[in-house]
């Protein structure tokens, strides 16, 4: 699969690390052009090519890692999403030194971020993880790393699932982008913990949801 980035930092380059050792390649992208990249994409190797946002964002997934206060400029002047698949891996940072958090009146942040890419599948997915622990190996004594993955959009969410699979990790299913959002959200008990669990493992939880959770689920 031809994988779109946004973003060419920690997380840009640790997560096409890991999809180009499982045979992918890249389309990773900056605010300043592909140009700027040239050391980046020698580094990644002949599988990673250094484009344009617009052009990242035409594949049928793309990876969005840059800072909170980026996103907005980030996602704004991209053709028309075609449902394809935002992986949405961002923390609301506010930027200062003190690491403190933006307010985001009662939305989780995948859900501004959807809001600011209409026409994208939205999936929350690898904001917990510190890109020190995401980088290493996922398997260890049978047991896997997790990775959290919420999104309003079932296929979509299955798929990236699918992909941190193949990877080597253990897909969390946390449900939709309010939900699941807000329970990996930064600032929530889970963020910055590295889990593993047993695999193979279900990916939500195995003795059957609560009504209510359901309801949620599909509306
Ligand atoms: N680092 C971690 O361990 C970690 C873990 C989980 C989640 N996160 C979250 O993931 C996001 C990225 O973190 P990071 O550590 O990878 O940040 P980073 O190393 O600072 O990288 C951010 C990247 O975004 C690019 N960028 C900035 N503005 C852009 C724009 N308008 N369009 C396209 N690209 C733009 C920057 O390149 P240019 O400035 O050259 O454009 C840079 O390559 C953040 O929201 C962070 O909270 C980080």
């Amino acid at each position: 699969m031809n994988i779109g980035i946004i973003g060419a930092g920690q997380v840009a380059c640790a997560f096409a690390r890991k999809v180009i050792g499982a045979g992918h390649t890249v389309m990773i992208s900056n605010s300043k052009g592909p140009d700027s990249l040239a050391s980046v994409v020698a580094q990644l190797g002949p599988n990673a090519r250094a484009v344009s946002k617009e052009d990242a964002a035409q594949v049928p997934l793309v990876l969005l890692g840059v800072a909170w206060q980026n996103v907005a400029s980030a996602l704004s002047g991209l053709p028309a999403w075609r449902q394809q698949i935002l992986i949405d891996a961002t923390n609301p940072f506010d930027g200062t030194p003190q690491g403190g958090l933006v307010d985001l009146g009662g939305q989780t942040s995948s859900e501004i971020v959807a809001q600011l890419a209409p026409g994208a599948s939205v999936v929350k997915a690898i904001n917990t993880s510190f890109m020190s622990n995401f980088s290493q190996e996922p398997q260890r004594n049978g047991m896997r790393r997790v990775l959290f993955v919420s999104a309003d959009n079932a296929a979509a969410k299955n798929t990236v699932a699918l992909l941190f699979e193949t990877l080597g990790f253990a897909p969390i299913d946390l449900g939709n982008l309010k939900r699941g959002g807000a329970i990996q959200g930064m600032g929530a008990p889970i963020a910055g913990h590295d889990f593993f669990v047993p695999w193979p493992a279900p990916r939500s939880f195995p003795f059957g949801l609560p009504q209510e959770y359901l309801n949620e689920q599909q509306s």
